[in-house]
């Protein structure tokens, strides 16, 4: 069932509930110390936001609030009639704050660049985030039907999805890693290799740790370890708004996961389209690993 409408802002589908609160959402004000996770949907946000509140709270699960992720790290842009909204709950949270947000660049309020806010953009490949959006708009119950995932994974080429194209996502972030503090990551990377992304992101918010409190960061955000954590796993939304019954939020956790979905001609559409869409960046990503 669609009950939430897909509408545009600025060109860029938005859930109409979004675009309906938009100017709230414009004029937000930012505080120096927030700390911005900004993603595509799906390319790892919640495994990220729990990282970094991980490392708010100095690696100890204990000493972090025990409360789900959505509450920890408030999703800036987002709201459900009847209920506080991201603005709303951020207005109420002390700093310092994380801020999730899956905003294109171009949307972004202005305070976080008045106010030289430090952002974490996670980008992941264009085929796994297919895949697992395509699972994700048949869990919740807002989005549209994906209808099949031969027509879904046609609509995401064209941009026809909430938050619109991951193209112009990945590129604009990336255009502009640099004239901010940005700090630009890969999914694929943090499969790899977590503890030296995650090194990474301690240096990026200038902060040290002891080698075993990086290695309990690790451990805890594990895929395994994240499954099974009610506080990240979503399962403590309702099944009236995210079913997970057939299908769960922590789905697979893997680089090449689409290799199980996409036939050899989608495949070959979609890498002649990735090919003229990516022609004039110099960001690659990896497939696989
Ligand atoms: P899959 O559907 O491919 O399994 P987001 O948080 O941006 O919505 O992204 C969700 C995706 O990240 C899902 O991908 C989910 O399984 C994956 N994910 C969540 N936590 C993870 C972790 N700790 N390690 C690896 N992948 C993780």
């Amino acid at each position: 069932a669609s009950l939430q409408l897909l509408v545009p802002l600025h060109g860029v589908l938005m859930g109409k509930e979004i675009v309906d609160n938009w100017e709230r959402v414009e004029q937000f004000q930012a505080r120096p110390d927030d700390v911005l996770i900004s993603t595509y949907p799906k390319a790892g946000t919640t495994w990220m936001s729990e990282i970094v509140d991980m490392i708010f709270c100095d690696g100890d699960p204990e000493k972090c609030r025990r409360e789900t992720i959505y509450n920890r790290v408030p999703y800036l842009e987002f709201r459900i009639p009847g209920e506080p909204s991201g603005v709303e709950q951020l207005e109420a949270t002390p700093s310092p704050r994380l801020v999730k947000t899956h905003l294109p660049i171009k949307l972004m309020p202005d305070s976080f660049w008045g106010k030289n806010c430090k952002v974490i953009y996670v980008a992941r490949n264009a085929k796994d985030v297919a895949v697992s959006y395509f699972f994700f708009h048949k869990m919740v119950k807002a989005l549209p039907d994906p209808g099949p995932w031969d027509k879904f994974l046609d609509d995401y080429i064209k941009g026809d999805v909430g938050y619109g194209s991951w193209y112009d996502h990945v590129i604009g972030w990336w255009e502009k890693r640099n004239d901010y503090r940005i700090l630009y990551l890969f999914y694929e990377d943090m499969k790899e290799d977590p503890k030296r992304e995650i090194r990474k992101i301690l240096h990026f918010l200038e902060k040290e740790m002891r080698e075993e409190v990086i290695d309990k960061i690790v451990h805890h955000t594990s895929f395994q370890e994240m499954k099974n954590n009610d506080m990240v796993n979503y399962k403590t939304i309702p099944n009236e708004l995210m079913d997970q019954s057939t299908t769960s939020f922590m789905r697979k956790g893997i680089a090449g996961d689409w290799k199980n979905h996409f036939t050899v001609s989608q495949n070959e559409i979609f890498d002649e389209d990735y090919k003229k869409k990516m022609s004039g960046t110099n960001l690659h990503f990896r497939m696989e690993i």
